[in-house]
Order: C-alpha cells, then structure tokens, then sequence
C-alpha cells in the first residue's frame, strides 16, 4: 500500500502525512503549524502565503519533485496578476499536497511571528496580539427562521473559525446590519480577547473583506512627558512615535506636589484627570495624522504610569498615595474600554490595558521595566534604573528582584534647568571640557559634528543651539567636576579659581558659560549651567543613586554586576559621566548598558502580546517591593550621594578611567589661582 504524501514545514519541523489534494492551509491546521489566515481559506487575504522547496532534503528524509504541490489554479493566478505574489510564493489555502513536501512558512505568514524588539540586545516578543481580524460568511436572513444577524454572525464564526460566544457594544451593533448587506453576507470582523476573558468581543465590522490594518497604541503616561507609540497589531513594528509634555505640571511638578494639590484643592484630581486625557486625546490624533492611518483603525491602547498618574488617569483620587501606607485602590492590571477613559480620538470600541502596579509607589511602569528588561532571567546581579521624574529602579537575578521608586525629581528630564529643554533639534546633547584650557566643545540634537569642527555653525543654522537637553545635562556637569570647575561638594569656582572667564558671577554663586550666542551681531542664547542647576542635579542623583543603595542593602550586596540604565533618554546617557555624577554604583564601564525607553518597550510588549500579560501579572506578585519614602537608611544614603560622585563610597572602576581633581571651592577653599588641588588617580 502506498503511503501518503509527507508534509514537512519549517521553521516548525512538524510533520504529517496527508491525503492527496488536501489544501496546504489545511495540513498547517491539523498540525497545529502556525500559518495565517484571515479569509478562512477563501483565497481573499493572501495570508497564508507559503514556499515550498524541491530537490533532496536528507534532514527531513524527503525528496521533492516539481510537481509535489498542485499547479497554480485560477485564485492564485488572479491575485499574482492583481497583486504579485514573491518568486516561490503559493497561497497555501490554494495549493494543494500532491507528494512528499517541506514547506516553509515565511515569518509574515506567522501569526505568533517573533519581532526582534530591541536590536542592541536582540531579544525577541512573539506576536500574540488581542484583536484579530477575521473574514466570514454568513446566512442570509430567512423569515422561517427567525432569528437576527447577529445570531447568524455568530453561527458563522463558530463554525468557520471556532469562535465561542462573543460580546457586542451597541456602538458597533449598529453597524451589523449594513455591513453584512453590503459585503452581501460577507464581513470581516475585529475581535478582541483580552488576558482575562473568557470571551470575544465585536471591535468593529467591514463589509466584505477588509484590506485595512488594525493599530495600537503603547503609552508611558510619566509626570514630565507622555511618549505614545503606534504599532502594527499584526508584525508589533512601531510605524510612528510622539510625546508632548504632561500638562499636569502645572499643577506641581512631581507627583507628590501633584497630591498635595488635590489635598488643598478639592476637584482637584478631576481637573488634572481631565487635562491629562485631552492631552492624550491630542497626542493621538496627531499621530495617526502623523502617521497617514484613520484613528477608527485603532483599537487598543496599553499604559504604563506611576500609581499616581494611574490613578489620575482613571479618575480615581490620588490622596491615598499621598500618605502611609500608600494603599492602591488596585494593583491589578486592567482592562477597559476607552471610552470610559474619554480616549475619544480612537475606535469607539477600543479597548485599554493597564499594565498592573507592583505597590505603593511602584508603578505600572516599574513593571514594564521588568517586563522589558527581564531581571528575573538574569544570571548576574543586575540593576536597573528607569530614568524619569520618578526613578524606577529594580535590582535582581533568577533568584530575587527587588523594586523602588525615588522621587528625583524633573532635573534629568531638562525640567528645573536654567538653560533645560527637551532632546530637540538644536539642544546640546554632548559636552566635553578640555580640563586644561577649560573649553568646551558640544554636539547638538540634529548634526554629528562637534562644535570645534568645520562646518558645524552650517550644520546648525537652521536650528540654532537653543538649550540643554537631560543627557546634555549630566555631561556638562561631570564633565564640570573632571575638569576642575566645581568641587566635590558641587560648588562651582569663580573665574579665580578656576583660571577661566567662562565662570561667572551669578548672584552670590557662579555659572559655567557653556555657549554664547550672544556675541558678533547675533541675539542667540547665553547657555550656562548655574550653581541651581548643579543643586537640582544633585538632588536628582543622590535620589537615584540612595534608592540602588537601599535596594542592595535589602539584597544584602555591596556591589552589582551589571547597570542597565533606561528611561526616555536613557538610550543617550553616557555611562562615564553617569558614574562621575555618582548617579550609579561603581561597575566597570563596559558592565553599563543603555535600555532606551525600557517602560515604553514594555507596554509595547503587552500591546502585541496577550501572553506577556498574563506572564507581567505573575511576575508582579514575585517583586519585592521597597518604600523608599518611609525608610531611614533612604535619607543616610542620599545626604551621603549629594557628593559628586559620593561623600564615603569610592568608585575604583570608574577611577582607572578617569581623574578627579580635589578641588575645594568653598569660601575658605578658594586660593585665586584654582583652588586647592591635587590629581587624584584609582
Ligand atoms: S487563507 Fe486567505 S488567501 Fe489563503
């Protein structure tokens, strides 16, 4: 007797036999081959695209012919001539298994494909998304059977996609009936299964089928800025990226200021709530302008935000928050529909996902942090700092994860800065000092060039050089304390001291002229980090620098052997001037690593992934949180990091690379020719 025809696809390696002429589609299902499909089949969707390979294929035991696959048919040949289907390509719901095959199911026709998420660490999501699209057929109406569309709809979905019971809002219910008469009993419909349903619900319906592409957004909601990111629910590519600033500053610029105003003012909370949704409303519709999309093909969005903000957000009052214990009036993730958020600018239908808080004052970006960067899969001890307004910091390895939060405060955002602004065209975003001559040099956002080199006052015409932005910030500084300017104390020396004209009198302290663009005939700006600058930064650091310090003392450590710093601008910090700000712990340099925007990574890891929500709720209950706010040790530690870099720690890593001069600029410190010094090396 002969044997059937083997089917092999790849990159799965499953395997079966199948009877002649059985559809490759049908095959893929039966083994449980994750190919696409969103027509069910019906050769509308082009999804299932497959290639099959021929010749000896020794690893799999099978040799192919030529004509191991059916010969095109007329489907395919239409949509190749409308379309253009890749050299190789079949529509695996045509094609049909003639003899022994491999069959390769290229990553587009995945549903659960793997999308590198961050190329500089090259770990991968897997789709999972909540909302699919999904072609059917329905019945037409028969006055003998009376039952309604909607029942009929449901009929078709189980029986052609296996499809249970399903949830209809009325703002969709209404588009029921004409979608289905003009797809003449064909739709395509959107549903959504979130992480904790046990059904689907109707997002929205097209008649026929519908060509179109659904979208998420992935929102970090932070004290200081709202980032948003537009992703692509089927491949999790980010198509477009926005944020503007939290208007909510206004009303105090940290959190706790923030609490204290709904304290003082009752109705507080819900004029911030409603600011903060006009302002997320506004962010939305200007990135799927941006974008070129219809905001109706937007269907989720997914947030991640400190406690109070979370509670903002939803409408909840923060005051809770504001005082021991810091009760949540709930930790968990959540699932809503936008509107109840008054997210007004996307699918009346769409739905959000919370990220679910850890405690207190940790947040749920403190989870998407951890959801992003893993520490629970790490080997090595390691810390992560989320650079914000509020730091979220957590400490951990396979073993033990510990989190934070530390009130830094919005200097590293470019906030409190005299001359701060955000990362945009013309901010200095690098700064070195020459420690002899004390000149600087600087790059702005936007050109490659430093300011010293040819071409630079060209490359930056347009722009300007209009301020400093949080990374150009924590050079400056540092690069102030490695080149003799400002004293471990953070004081900064007059131009006696220092031996140069670039430091100026300003009140009864004194400033660093970093930039003049005053001078020959032009009215740009003077930029100079001033004595309040250097204090808010301080401030900022030993905040960060005091809760990592709390974190190791609960884990029992002195040391850590790793650093990943994150945050809007982490991406851009440098780990040298990090260090020499006393921001982190001492590691080796090479040991520093730069996450980007590790909060943000972690919503967009939720938004395309039903499974990394279930996972983070799990994981959650396993971090141990810290309250930085009610712990003694918390002030100890920060009073001793105000020091630049750290009043008793030493940092031998950072000291092989760098000199610090021990200068003393304080009243009885000054000598008119520089200060006290001396180098000091390891
Ligand atoms: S499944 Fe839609 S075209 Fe093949």
């Amino acid at each position: 007797m002969t044997k059937d025809p083997l089917v092999v696809f790849t990159p799965s390696g499953k395997r079966g036999r199948f009877s002649p002429g059985t559809p490759v589609l049908t095959a893929a299902r039966q083994l449980g081959v994750d190919l696409d499909s969103v027509c069910g089949g019906r050769g509308i969707c082009s999804k299932c695209q497959i290639t099959p390979s021929y010749g000896d294929f020794p690893k799999h035991g099978v040799q192919v012919s030529k004509d191991a696959l059916s010969d095109w048919n007329k489907v395919e040949a239409r949509y190749h001539e409308k379309r253009g289907l890749k050299q190789g390509r079949r529509l695996g719901c045509q094609a049909t298994v003639q003899g022994d095959v491999v069959i390769d199911v290229p990553p587009e026709s995945q549903v659960h494909k793997q999308v590198v998420r961050k190329a500089a660490t090259v770990r991968d999501i897997t789709m999972d998304p909540a909302t699919r699209l999904y072609y059917v057929e329905v019945q037409e109406p028969d006055m003998h059977v009376p039952n309604g569309d909607l029942e009929r709809l449901q009929t078709a979905l189980a029986e052609q996609w296996d499809i249970g019971e399903i949830r209809v809002g009325l703002p969709v219910l209404s588009k029921v009936q004409p979608a289905l008469r003009k797809g003449k009993w064909a739709v395509t419909v959107a549903l959504h299964r979130g992480h904790d349903d046990s059904h689907e619900r109707l997002l929205d319906i097209w008649p026929g089928y519908f060509e179109g592409r659904l979208y998420g957004l992935a929102i970090d909601l932070g004290s200081t800025t709202i980032a948003a990111h537009l992703v692509d629910l089927r491949n999790g590519q980010v198509i477009e990226s926005a944020g503007i600033m939290n208007p909510q500053i206004r009303f105090g610029e940290d959190l706790m200021s923030r609490v204290s105003y709904v304290m003082m003012n009752p109705g507080g909370d819900v004029e911030m709530t409603a600011v903060v949704r006009e302002a997320i409303n506004e962010l939305v519709g200007e990135i799927a302008r941006d974008a070129g999309i219809d905001p109706c093909q937007i269907m989720e969005a997914v947030f991640v935000c400190n406690p109070v903000m979370h509670h903002l957000l939803l409408g909840i009052d923060p005051v809770e928050l504001g005082q021991a214990p810091f009760a949540l009036a709930t930790s968990d993730a959540m699932s809503l529909q936008a509107v109840e958020l008054g997210l007004a600018a996307i699918n009346r239908s769409a739905r959000v996902y919370i990220l679910p808080c850890i405690a207190g004052h940790v947040g749920a970006d403190a989870a998407a942090v951890a959801l992003s960067e893993e520490p629970y899969n790490s080997k090595d001890l390691a810390l992560i700092v989320d650079v914000g307004t509020n730091a979220e910091i957590l400490l951990g390895n396979t073993e033990r994860v510990l989190a934070c939060s530390s009130p830094t405060g919005p200097a590293f955002e470019g906030a409190q800065i005299s001359s701060g602004q955000r990362a945009a065209p013309g901010a200095i975003e690098h700064v070195e000092i020459d420690p002899e001559t004390k000149e600087p040099r600087f790059q702005v956002v936007g050109s490659d060039l430093w300011s010293d080199q040819d071409g630079f006052d060209a490359a930056t015409r347009a722009t300007g050089i209009t301020g400093i932005c949080g990374s150009g910030i924590i050079e400056v500084i540092a690069e102030m304390r490695m080149a003799g300017l400002m004293d471990p104390a953070g004081l900064i020396g007059s131009a006696a001291q220092t031996g140069t004209e670039r430091s100026v009198a300003d009140g009864r302290t004194h400033a660093y002229v970093l930039h003049d663009g005053s001078g020959s005939g032009s009215d740009g700006p003077v930029i100079t980090v001033t004595q309040a600058d250097v204090r808010a930064i301080q401030l900022a650091k030993s905040a960060l620098y005091a809760g990592a310090r709390l974190l190791m003392d609960e884990m029992g450590v002195d040391k850590v052997d790793r650093v990943v710093l994150a945050g809007a601008f982490g991406a851009h910090i440098s780990a040298k001037h990090a260090m020499v700000l006393g921001m982190i712990p001492d590691v080796p340099l090479d040991k520093v690593s730069s996450a980007g925007n590790a909060a943000g990574t972690g919503a967009r890891i939720a938004l395309c992934s039903v499974k990394a929500r279930l996972q983070i709720a799990e994981i959650v209950k396993k971090i141990t949180k810290v309250e930085t706010a009610i712990e003694p040790r918390f002030q100890e530690h920060f009073i001793a990091a105000t020091a630049i870099p750290h009043a008793t720690e030493t940092f031998p890593n950072l000291m092989q690379v760098v000199d610090l001069p021990d200068v003393s600029f304080n009243t009885g410190g000054a000598d008119g020719g520089g200060g006290r010094r001396r180098r000091r090396r390891g």
